[in-house]
Formats: C-alpha cells, sequence, structure tokens
C-alpha cells in the first residue's frame, strides 16, 4: 500500500467525518471504523500509524456505554481518546482537538507520511481490486451518475474487459439520460454494456408505493433482481461492483448513529444477495470521487455533473408514484437544467432539480378554476453532502424557468421556491 492511515474508531461520535477530512486535508488518510473492530481485523489493515478513539454523545447503546477490545492497546499503535477516555491512551482530550494538536499526533506521535493524493488511492485500489477479483467477472451497476461512472472507470482500470456494466432503465431516469450513458459508456469509452428497458416492471412495482423507505427499498431491490437476471445470463459473475461513497454509509445508519434514510445501494439491499461486493470508494467524500475522476482522465463534464440519486426521480415524484407527475418532474427537470445552463449555474452551483408534491393546488388557466399539480424547484451547495446552503438564484433566471414550467409542463398551475438548508431537511425530498 502506498499510504499510511490514523484510523478513526467510532465510539459514538457524529465528528468521525469531521476528523477525518481534517487528517486527510494534512495530507494523510484516515479511515473511519466501528469501535468493535477486532485486533485481527485492525492487523489486516496495512500502514496503520496510528489510531483515534473517537467517543460522543451516541456512545450508550442500549443501556450501555460501547467500548473497543482492551486488546487493541497492547497492539503498539499511539492512541489518542476523545470523550470517556481510558487511561492506556498515550493522549486524552475532553473535546475535538484543535488543528495544532492534531498535527501533532499524526506527524509527531505517529511519523505519518503526508502520502494521501489520488494517484496513490487508485494505485492502491487497482491493486486492491485485483487481489479481490482475481481472474473473475464483475457486474456494475452503471446509472451514468459520477459515483457509478467514476466506479467504472477504476474497475476497467483494473481488470478491463472482466468488467461488465449493465445500464437498468427504470422509468426514473432524467429526460435524454439513459441515451447519453449508452452513447458516452459503450461508443466512447467502448465499456462492456448491455442497456436493460425495465421501465414498466419498474412502475408496476411502485404503483400505489407511498411510503418513501418503501419506495427506496422496491427500487434498490428490484435493481439487485435485474442484475441477477443479467448475471444468470452470463457466464461466471461472482462480484457486484458499486459506487457507494462515505456519505451514503454514515446516512444509512452505524451502530452508534441513527439511519437518516437508507441509500438505495446500502439499505436496500436484499438479504439473498448472490454476489460479493466490490465498492472501491466507500471511503470517499464526494468531492474526492470527483478528484479520483479527473485523474482516471475521465471527461470534466461527466466528473462534474450534478449528483443524481440512485431511485432517480422516484424521490422527488413524492408519494405513490403516477406517470402524469413523473412526467411533470422529467419535464420540469429539463427546463430547468437547460435554464441554469444558459445562465452558467450549471458550472456554480452543486446541485438543482425539482420535485413534484402528491398533492393539487387551485389556479386559474383559461378564465377557468383548475386545480394542478405544483412545481418545487431547489438549489443547493455543499462540499460533501454532509450539510447543504441554499443558492440565491437570481431572479430573472428564476422567472423564466416559472414561465416556462407554467407554459409547458402539463398539470402544473404552481411553481415554489425550496429556501431550506440541510439540516434540517435533506438535500432530496425523500
Ligand atoms: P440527501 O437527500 O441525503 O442527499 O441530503 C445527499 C446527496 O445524496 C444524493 N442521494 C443519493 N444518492 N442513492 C444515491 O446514489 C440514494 O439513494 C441517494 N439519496 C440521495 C442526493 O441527490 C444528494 O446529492
Amino acid at each position: 500500500m502506498k499510504q499510511d492511515m490514523i484510523v478513526i474508531l467510532d465510539l459514538g461520535s457524529t465528528e468521525n467525518t469531521v476528523i477525518a477530512r481534517e487528517i486527510r486535508d494534512m495530507g494523510v488518510y484516515s479511515e473511519i471504523h466501528p469501535h468493535d473492530i477486532t485486533v485481527d481485523q485492525l492487523n489486516s489493515l496495512e500502514n496503520v500509524k496510528g489510531i483515534i478513539l473517537n467517543g460522543g454523545e451516541n456512545r450508550i447503546v442500549d443501556g450501555a456505554a460501547v467500548d473497543i477490545d482492551p486488546a487493541i492497546y497492547q497492539c503498539g499503535y499511539p492512541i489518542m481518546a476523545i470523550d470517556h477516555p481510558s487511561a492506556q491512551c498515550s493522549q486524552i482530550l475532553d473535546k475535538l482537538p484543535g488543528a495544532e494538536v492534531l498535527k501533532e499526533f499524526v506527524f509527531g506521535q505517529c511519523k505519518a507520511e503526508p502520502n494521501w493524493n489520488m494517484k496513490n488511492f487508485i494505485e492502491d485500489q487497482v491493486e486492491l481490486i485485483k487481489r479481490q477479483v482475481g481472474d473473475r467477472k464483475v457486474l456494475l451497476a452503471l446509472s451514468g451518475g459520477v459515483d457509478s461512472s467514476v466506479v467504472a472507470a477504476l474497475l476497467l482500470k483494473a481488470i478491463g474487459n472482466q468488467l461488465v456494466c449493465v445500464h437498468v432503465n427504470h422509468g426514473l431516469m432524467r429526460k435524454n439520460e439513459s441515451e447519453s450513458v449508452v452513447e458516452v459508456f459503450q461508443n466512447q469509452l467502448h465499456a462492456n454494456l448491455i442497456y436493460v428497458d425495465a421501465v414498466e416492471r419498474f412502475l408496476g412495482k411502485l404503483e400505489n408505493v407511498a411510503d418513501p423507505e418503501e419506495k427506496r427499498k422496491i427500487i434498490g431491490g428490484e435493481f439487485i433482481r435485474v442484475f441477477e437476471e443479467e448475471a444468470r445470463k452470463l457466464d461466471g459473475i461472482d462480484f457486484l461492483g458499486q459506487g457507494t461513497i462515505y456519505p451514503d454509509i454514515i446516512e444509512s445508519g452505524t451502530k452508534t448513529a441513527k439511519m437518516v434514510k437508507s441509500h438505495h445501494n446500502v439499505g436496500g439491499l436484499p438479504e439473498d444477495l448472490q454476489f460479493e461486493l466490490v465498492e472501491p470508494l466507500k471511503q470517499l467524500f464526494k468531492d474526492e470521487v470527483r478528484a479520483c475522476g479527473v485523474e482516471l482522465g475521465l471527461p470534466h463534464n461527466m466528473v462534474y455533473r450534478q449528483p443524481f440519486p440512485g431511485p432517480g426521480l422516484g424521490v422527488r415524484c413524492l408519494g405513490a408514484i403516477t406517470r402524469d407527475r413523473l412526467e411533470a418532474v422529467r419535464e420540469s427537470d429539463a427546463i430547468l437544467r437547460e435554464e441554469f445552463a444558459k445562465a452558467g449555474l450549471d458550472k456554480k452551483v452543486w446541485q438543482y432539480f425539482t420535485v413534484v408534491p402528491d398533492f393539487k393546488s387551485v389556479g386559474v388557466k383559461n378564465n377557468a378554476r383548475c386545480f394542478e399539480y405544483m412545481v418545487i424547484i431547489r438549489a443547493v451547495n455543499t462540499i460533501d453532502a454532509m450539510c447543504a446552503t441554499i443558492e440565491r438564484v437570481d431572479w430573472d433566471v428564476l422567472q423564466t424557468v416559472t414561465d416556462r414550467i407554467l407554459k409547458e409542463v402539463e398539470n402544473v398551475n404552481r411553481v415554489c421556491y425550496d429556501m431550506s438548508p440541510k439540516p434540517p431537511a435533506t438535500i432530496e425530498f425523500e
């Protein structure tokens, strides 16, 4: 392995990612692991230079404080403890360390080298992927979003034509999106790509399902079924590649942190899954995934495209999905993207999309009462998707988007702008 590592053991802190980011920003790789990691698991990690025990408000689980295996103290690593501390550590703090204290621990006590960069990360991952996969084959869920595109490029680099990409059109894609996935990956990057039209199948399964978590689980579960069916048609597929990234794992809940929402590639997996997973991006934050894509040579517009959730427009057509509202989401989203691009906002705003709730409001069209849906516009900025602020969109741009939506999108008589930051609102509505 190229890079030194500081391991953060999560003893119930909500600030694990803050510390991991700070250490990575110093140029040293850092990974977060659960408090109950065994000595064997810890020793199987390469180039560990030190450990941070990170206690906090979620440390009490089922009435008892969680703790680490005491044998870890005998492993010889420098250990810094934050909050409920043990006397066996080299350094004990009652609050998060400041930058200087952290630096002294990482470089002074642990003697870590600042060798964390994307070039080394990719070399390490290529090595790990080759080791895991051997001469077998990986099936990859290629949605065409940033995460799955980067993981596709990484897997292509590691195992070439042992990678089989499957693009499932679940009917919840943005306008013309499936077509462009085929164009870029099949025609330009020459990846092994299978296109599956599963529109009717997904919409059928989702009929009358209003609960957001149930919708996500159905979409995630159905995804895996489609892959299994495709895999059965192929020879000897043992692995499923996934573009899981770190926020997906955190927000789906850990042993000491409550679930915010299950991400389709984490919480929605069926229990009888028949593949072993390959998830080389699962320790990366979103901005790091983009840097990885650039280093892999992916086109800038693919790497810097706005993120799109796995469940697609399904979580933006709120409540039970109906075809008329789904089309309203798709059409209004296309208008918003077109107008944002014209105004140069596509390069400035991190994520922007439209949402259609499952209720109607009264309006007037052609001098007559109408009772139709509303479109909500959301535009947010963030670095790592863990928190977000809203974009102060220029009024004229909003006006143009609104006029076009009201004129061009059927069944819509009202347009609203969402002013809520994350937290308390998540970026998506469901
Ligand atoms: P939230 O709504 O949790 O979204 O604030 C944070 C970021 O993640 C995207 N997102 C998802 N991505 N599968 C994904 O691959 C999902 O199930 C999913 N849900 C949300 C969201 O668009 C935002 O960029």
